[in-house]
Order: C-alpha cells, then sequence, then structure tokens
C-alpha cells in the first residue's frame, strides 16, 4: 500500500520478524521462568506448546496481514467481520502494556552495558540497587523509548530491517561462543541435565501456562503484531516456510541462552531451581566476564549487553508499530504524531513498572493473589495479565477466527499464493487440524484454567 512502506525483500520480512521475536523475552525472560518452572520440564512443554499451538496460529496472523494489508484492528473490518476486530483492540492493549514494562527492562541491559563498558563488573551483585535507582533506570528507559519511537517513525522498511539483518547474527554468533566457553567451566554439567533432562514430578499446571505464555510472548503471538507485520510480505512470498525460520530462529536463540545460563549457574555452585527472578542473568552474567580479565571481559560483556539492547530494540519497534498502524490506518493520524503520542502514552503507562523492582514499597510488592505464597510486582502482574493470559486469549480467537469464520478454504487460498502445491498438502491437512481443533480446545481450556488458577487461587487440576 502507498504510503505505509513495505519489505525490500522476502528476508527482509524474515528478518524482521524474527527480530520482532528475538528479544528480552529469549535472553532474559526464558532463563529464568525455567529455573522457575524447574528445569528440563518447562522446556519441553514450551518447546512441545510452540510446535503444536503457536505454529498455526503465527500462520494464520501473518496469512490475515497479508491478506488485508491492515493493522489488527482494520484487518478484521476489511475481511467484513467488524464484531471479531475484538481481537485487534485486544492486542493493541496487550502491546501497550507489554511494551510498558519491557522498555524497562530494555533500560536495565542498556545500562548495564554503560556500566561493564566502564570495567564495572560489581553491578551484577548491585543489581537490587541498581533497579531501585529509578532515576538512572528512568533516564535509560527514556533513552530507549526515544530510540524505538526514532526509528518507527522512519517507516516500516528503512528502519526495521537494516538494523535486524546485521545484528542478529552477531548476536546469535556471541552466544555461540559463549555458549561453547560455559560448557568447558568445571561442574557445567549439572547445569545442562537440570536443563535438558526432565523430571516430570516438576510440571504442574502452573508450569503448562507459563510456558505457554513464554512461547506467545517469544514469538510476538497473539496481539496482532504478525498481522501488521504480514501485512508487509509479498504476494508471491511462501508463508509457511518464512514461519518456521522465524520460529526456529527465535527458539534457537531461547534454547540457546538457557544453556549458556544453567551451565553457568550451576558451574558458580548455585541454586539451579532458584526463584530468583527476573534478576537472573543480570546477577550472573557480569561475574563471568570478569572471569575473562578485564580487557576482554569488557569487550564480550559491552558487546553482550549492547546486543542485548539492539535485539531489544527492533522488539519494542514492533510493540510500537502495532497501535501506530491502528492510528494510522483507522483514523488517518499523520504517522509522526501517532508515533510520539503513543510512545509518549506507553512511557506513562510504565511508570509504576519503573518503580516495581524496589523503587517503590508499594509497586514492588503490589499484589497478593489468593492461594499465593508471595506478592507480586506490579511488572509481574502486568506479565501475568498481558503474556500469560491476554496472548493465549487472542491465539484463541484467532484460531476460532480462521477456522470458523474466515473458514478455512480461505485461509489455504490465501497461504497457496507464494505456496502453490500447499492446498491438498500434508502441510494444509496439518494446519487445518490444528488450527481447527486442537488450537481451540487446548488453548480454550488452559485459558479458563490459567484466569481461576493465577488469579482466584482455584485450582481445578
Ligand atoms: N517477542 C519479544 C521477545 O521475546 O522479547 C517480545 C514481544 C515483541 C512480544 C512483540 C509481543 C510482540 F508483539
Amino acid at each position: 500500500m502507498a504510503g505505509r512502506g513495505g519489505f525490500s525483500s522476502k528476508f527482509g520480512f524474515i528478518a524482521a520478524a524474527a527480530g520482532s521475536a528475538v528479544g528480552l523475552g529469549n535472553i532474559w525472560q526464558f532463563p529464568f521462568k525455567v529455573s522457575q518452572g524447574g528445569g528440563a520440564a518447562f522446556v519441553l512443554m514450551y518447546v512441545l506448546f510452540i510446535f503444536i499451538l503457536c505454529f498455526p496460529i503465527m500462520i494464520a496472523e501473518i496469512a490475515i496481514g497479508r491478506k488485508t494489508q491492515k493493522n489488527p484492528v482494520g484487518a478484521f473490518v476489511d475481511m467484513g467481520f467488524k464484531k471479531w476486530s475484538i481481537i485487534g483492540i485486544l492486542g493493541i492493549i496487550c502491546g501497550v502494556l507489554i511494551l510498558s514494562f519491557y522498555n524497562v527492562v530494555a533500560g536495565w541491559a542498556f545500562g548495564y552495558f554503560l556500566e561493564i563498558s566502564q570495567g564495572n563488573f560489581g553491578i551484577g551483585k548491585e543489581f537490587s540497587a541498581f533497579t531501585a535507582d529509578t532515576t538512572t533506570v528512568g533516564i535509560y528507559s527514556t533513552m530507549f523509548m526515544l530510540a524505538t519511537a526514532f526509528i518507527v517513525s522512519q517507516g516500516v522498511s528503512s528502519g526495521i530491517e537494516k538494523a535486524s539483518k546485521i545484528l542478529m547474527p552477531t548476536l546469535l554468533f556471541l552466544l555461540i561462543g559463549l555458549v561453547i566457553y560455559s560448557l568447558t567451566l568445571d561442574g557445567a554439567m549439572r547445569g545442562v541435565e537440570y536443563y535438558l533432562i526432565p523430571d516430570f514430578s516438576k510440571i504442574t499446571f502452573k508450569v503448562a501456562y507459563t510456558a505457554l505464555g513464554q512461547g506467545f510472548f517469544s514469538l510476538s503471538l497473539g496481539m496482532g503484531a504478525l498481522i501488521t507485520y504480514g501485512s508487509y510480505v509479498g504476494k508471491n512470498d511462501n508463508m509457511v516456510s518464512s514461519a518456521v525460520m522465524i520460529m526456529i530462529a527465535d527458539m534457537t536463540i531461547s534454547l540457546l541462552s538457557g544453556l549458556m545460563m544453567f551451565a553457568l549457574i550451576a558451574s558458580q555452585g548455585l541454586d539451579l531451581n532458584s526463584k530468583g527472578g527476573a534478576g537472573l542473568i543480570f546477577t550472573v552474567l557480569p561475574g563471568v566476564f570478569q572471569n575473562f580479565g578485564s580487557v576482554l571481559g569488557i569487550i564480550v560483556g559491552a558487546a553482550f549487553f549492547l546486543l542485548l539492547s539492539f535485539a531489544a530494540l527492533t522488539s519494542t519497534v514492533s510493540l510500537l508499530e502495532v497501535p501506530v498502524a491502528y492510528l494510522v490506518d483507522e483514523y488517518k493520524i499523520n504517522r509522526k504524531l501517532a508515533v510520539w503520542g503513543m510512545a509518549l502514552l506507553i512511557f506513562l503507562v510504565g511508570i509504576p513498572s519503573l518503580y516495581a523492582n524496589g523503587g517503590s514499597d508499594f509497586f514492588t510488592n503490589f499484589i497478593t493473589y489468593p492461594g499465593a505464597d508471595a506478592s507480586s510486582s506490579f511488572m509481574d502482574f502486568v506479565g501475568h495479565v498481558a503474556n500469560d493470559t491476554f496472548l493465549p486469549l487472542g491465539g484463541l480467537l484467532i484460531s476460532i477466527f480462521t477456522a470458523y469464520v474466515w473458514k478455512k478454504h480461505n485461509f489455504s487460498a490465501e497461504i497457496a499464493q507464494g505456496n502453490p502445491t500447499f492446498v491438498g498438502s500434508w502441510q494444509e491437512k496439518i494446519i487445518h487440524f490444528t488450527i481447527s481443533y486442537v488450537c481451540p480446545s487446548i488453548l480454550g481450556t488452559i485459558f479458563i484454567l490459567t484466569v481461576l488458577d493465577r488469579f482466584f487461587g482455584v485450582k481445578l487440576i
């Protein structure tokens, strides 16, 4: 569409969608969720859910986006199903909520880059004091939001695509190097076993729904980000193979980063099953970089946190793009105005999250759910609502919409453009079966039980 820009090539779309997917969710959040979820059992559920539930929904989102060339609200209106644009509205709310706290964590990553560049490896031990210093973190987060808004205001093809193409492979190589290093350390194997050999007694319903939420979050699914990006995919591109590549790239980064972290945690003799939470990579990694010696430690450590910040940036860009595309398409608001207005709003929504890690007692111990043994911070609370509840709900609605409202043959016809052998293939049968039966039934059940379990302390299983 004129004026909206587009990706210059098929690789451009894959790189940008993978850029959206790969971010703090893989490197910061995945390892600490694994440690809270009992290790390999969580990893197994996460991988299973991605293949069975997330993948078909990913294709559906991209197909809806490419078909309509619209934002997540306009897409449903355009197809003639105005009521279903509730999916897009939910998605936009979700994007605002996620970006509000994501930007704070991105500020931590950027702050760590600056600290480690100056040789301050002690920052690992000072993580709590660092996050409680809301002025400093507030400045870093502001800088991060400004950078995000600047890129989004430049339009989709020039900003997002260029950055992803160079930085993602660099991040992958650095991660591979660190994995190899960490596996050579004494005691690392204890961590590898914890990470790879499942203890099935650890599988509880909570482990299952946090693994599902992690899958959706990590792949940027369930909130229309891929509807928005799908609208930029060429009609001749094969979206099934694109989706496979995005999924594999995202899973690889998560799995490598978990492997690295558990090898490192074990080699330092720390508790693998820590309930440590959000500080995991920030407390463990600086000490590891210090062991490289001051020069190499600064180079590798600074590169790591800088690349993590860039990975976060390609994700924040996609998070901001969702509400912006909506405002620009539906209300014909000037793109720059939409970008800067939304960025400001989201920054304001994020202020309680900025204060939720020691900055204010109220936001740090924000809520205690019925039946929970500890309180949750405001930031955790937003994650529980957005990642673990809204994203799978969005996925559920997208699967029902695609199979029963839009209808499977229309869905197939869209995929078949750019993939001529799709109709009648085994790929089609599997995707139809999962989108019509598996996704609605499993996601529907998990959604209801999650709400009961998490927010009301009612444990039915
Ligand atoms: N997938 C991103 C990550 O794992 O860091 C987070 C994210 C980006 C979620 C974009 C949702 C989204 F629409």
